[in-house]
């Protein structure tokens, strides 16, 4: 009940500037809001921006025995921001953050996102997840998947990533997980994925050896370029 009335309060300014939230709007033309002054991300210059989406999950890490924690995969849902006003992705990633740094211990994302219902009808554009690295058998690697959600029918609407560039985050970083860019090394869905506008999923500087793993919530954007969808 009160995660309700927080849902539909910190969603009014939103409300009003996106009456009727569309999905699978043209963002082709959208430019990826990257950071001047620094050289580890770079905007693509041969594809366009295909889907963006803003992101609701966790970031898990365990515990390392030098005593600091070590990122284990992340589980994130992630819903369609095409057809906003691109002048408000911010402050709709602020608001998502929000909405679930606040939601109580057992709410999931997808309860997150279905609330948000009170913007419009959040498409879901697919899940974020992590596999075993596919080229090389060990290790994690970070996947995107639209085929259970916005592409189901389309078994290759999917992302495998490898990393290409990581900036810390430009604000409180501490706090902020990093920024990335990756290339996408199996599926059609992109050739690049960016995780920008972070906001929380770092784990405590410092953890006891032997305890249990930590899920630390996150939001951030995903943005995905070329594919062939
Ligand atoms: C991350 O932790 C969540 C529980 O918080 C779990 O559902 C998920 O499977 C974990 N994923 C990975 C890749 O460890």
């Amino acid at each position: 009940m009160m995660f309700s009335i927080l849902l539909t309060t910190v969603f009014a300014s939103l409300t009003l500037a996106a009456p009727s939230l569309k999905s699978g709007c043209d963002v082709s033309h959208v430019v990826i809001p990257l950071p001047a002054g620094q050289t580890q991300l770079v905007a693509p210059t041969t594809t366009t921006p295909r889907f963006i989406g803003i992101a609701a999950g966790v970031q898990n890490y365990t515990c390392a025995a030098t005593g600091t924690y070590t990122n284990v995969g992340a589980v994130a849902e992630i819903f369609d921001v095409s057809c906003l006003d691109p002048g408000l992705f911010v402050k709709a990633t602020d608001i998502v953050s929000s909405v679930w740094e606040k939601a109580p211990k057992g709410v999931t994302p997808q309860k997150v996102i279905k609330d948000l219902a009170v913007i419009g009808s959040p498409i879901v554009l697919g899940q974020h997840y992590f596999i075993t690295n596919p080229i090389t058998g060990t290790g994690l690697s970070p996947k995107w998947d639209f085929t259970s959600a916005s592409l189901a029918g389309h078994p290759d609407a999917f992302v495998v990533g490898a990393r290409t560039g990581d900036l810390p985050s430009p604000t409180d970083p501490t706090e902020n997980i990093d920024w990335l860019s990756l290339d996408g090394v199996q599926g059609n869905l992109a050739d690049q994925i960016f995780r920008i506008e972070t906001r929380k999923g770092q784990p405590p500087s410092s953890c006891t050896p032997g305890t249990p793993d930590i899920s630390v919530r996150y939001a951030s954007q995903y943005w995905f370029f070329g594919g062939s969808f």
